[in-house]
């Protein structure tokens, strides 16, 4: 076999495409290929994932996905395994995995590493991988390194790109299908399959770069970018409180410049599987290399502070107004209308609140307690401590004296307007700035960023 075999069998839709990992970026791509008429076979290590796959129970962002996902399953487009197999036909890998932050026991490339392992223990001449997982500088080369070390030339007889994935959960107008993505192939030919396959994803919009280590870099920046506005407008919500200005006045009326700058809008913190996380990689390079990456040092810093700031807001107000420490902690996803609750800032208010002596309720429309075990684990914590309340209705919570809002879910948005036009509880705390102030109300509102 040969990269042209591939390219030809890629053409004809006869080349076998294992995608690595069914989450949410491995999932959605595993049914635009397979709708595609594309064959393929999806892997995942965790087999209570491929269970419920098999059982086609989907997650709730998944649910759109529905009705195409099962076509690929009735007519076999969509085959599902922990493990790949051998194949006669070209195979192309697509590594969706997830990137650890890295600590002295556990490297960030850890699964994907053992991915590419996995694909290479079935994988012959001709073949190809893609990765799509964020990655460290570097993560490109070590794995190219490893395919060579199987008895394989990369960029001659097996391909490797580093395709980086952009997804925006819940984003109505940027999706999969038209998210332009920057790319490094080892070769010509490589990125002429790369193309041919993306054709089916985003219309094969995707800009070539020079080499892996641009397309590391820019997967990191871009995220950086995001955590640093965030941070800068996080830190100026902080200054608007002690100023007594609103600060989302101040940010619509910057947005007026027509050029040269960007609104961003304060909240509880940067989280989820990316923001956080992937600046982590450009500080990593630069402390390798005896440097340092100040900006996003602090940005980090910030953003791990944000939390503790708004608890410190709420208790304030709470003592002042000679309440109860009982607070509802509403929208415990990292973002609003998502399912995801991976390193969430509410669970670290949460966490705050309870070392303050609070009694924490906690709500979000898409809080299964099903999941409790995998909620700790991704946000780093023992405990689920506080007690969830799947009801939001005026006799649930009589007891509780602040409403703190992280995130406005549509789901959940009417009823929280509802308990502060209706004054419900008697302070609450927006930590987006969503709630209209209603001069009818009798309950105290408080912004982050006045
Ligand atoms: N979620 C996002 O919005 C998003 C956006 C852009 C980029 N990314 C990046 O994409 C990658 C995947 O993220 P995700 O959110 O889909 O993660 P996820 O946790 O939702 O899914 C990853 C899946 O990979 C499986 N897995 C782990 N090791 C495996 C292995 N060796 N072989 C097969 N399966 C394996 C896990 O069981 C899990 O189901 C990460 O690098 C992430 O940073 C995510």
């Amino acid at each position: 076999m040969s990269l042209e075999k591939t390219l030809d069998q890629i053409n004809l839709k006869s080349a076998c495409i294992e995608i690595y990992g069914l989450g949410y970026v491995g999932f959605p791509l595993t049914v635009r290929l397979a709708s595609n008429d594309l064959k393929i076979i999806g892997i995942d290590i965790n087999p209570d994932r491929i269970n419920r796959l098999e059982n086609n129970e989907l997650m709730d962002s998944e649910i759109n996905l529905e009705s195409e996902y099962l076509k690929c399953r009735e007519n076999a487009n969509i085959k599902l395994q922990k493990h790949p197999e051998e194949s006669s036909n070209s195979k192309i890998g697509i590594i969706c995995v997830p990137t650890p932050i890295p600590d002295k026991n556990t490297n960030s490339d850890i699964f994907v590493i053992s991915a590419v392992n996995s694909f290479l223990s079935k994988a012959k001449s001709g073949d190809m991988l893609v990765l799509e997982s964020s990655i460290e500088v570097g993560t490109t080369e070590k794995v190219q390194k490893i395919i060579e070390s199987k008895g394989f030339k990369v960029g001659n007889n097996f391909g490797l790109c580093f395709c980086p994935e952009r997804i925006d959960p819940a984003n109505k107008e940027w999706g999969v299908e038209n998210i332009p993505r920057v790319i490094y192939c080892s070769d010509d030919l490589t990125f002429k399959i790369a193309k041919k396959i993306y054709e089916n994803v985003n219309q094969g919009n995707l800009l070539r770069v020079s080499t892996h280590k641009v397309a590391e870099i820019v997967k990191s920046f871009e995220n950086a970018f995001r955590l640093v506005n965030i941070t800068l407008v996080n830190e100026l919500a902080i200054l608007c409180d002690s100023l007594g200005v609103n600060v989302k006045e101040v940010i619509d009326a910057a947005a007026t410049k027509p050029f040269g700058f960007l609104a961003h809008y304060p909240g509880a913190g940067a989280g989820g599987h990316c923001i956080p996380k992937d600046p982590r990689f450009l500080l990593e390079s630069a402390k390798k290399r005896n440097s340092n990456f100040e900006t996003i040092e602090h940005a980090l810093k910030i953003n791990e502070y944000m939390p503790k700031y708004i608890c410190n807001s709420i208790e304030n107000k709470i003592n002042a107004m000679g309440l109860k420490k009982i607070v509802l902690v509403c929208g415990l996803a990292y973002k609003a209308n998502v399912e995801d609750m991976r390193d969430s800032p509410s669970f670290k208010i949460i966490q705050e609140m309870k070392k303050r002596g609070f009694i924490v309720y906690g709500h979000d429309p898409f809080f299964d307690s099903n999941l409790s075990k995998k909620y700790l684990i991704e946000n780093h914590i023992s405990e689920l401590n506080f007690k969830n309340l799947k009801n939001i209705d005026d006799e649930s919570i009589k007891e509780i004296s602040c409403l703190c809002v992280v995130q406005h879910h549509d789901e959940s948005k009417t009823r929280i307007k509802e308990i502060y036009d209706n004054s419900v509880i008697p302070f609450i705390y927006d930590c987006q700035s969503k709630l209209q102030k209603n001069p009818q109300s009798k309950s105290q509102l408080d912004f982050l960023g006045n």
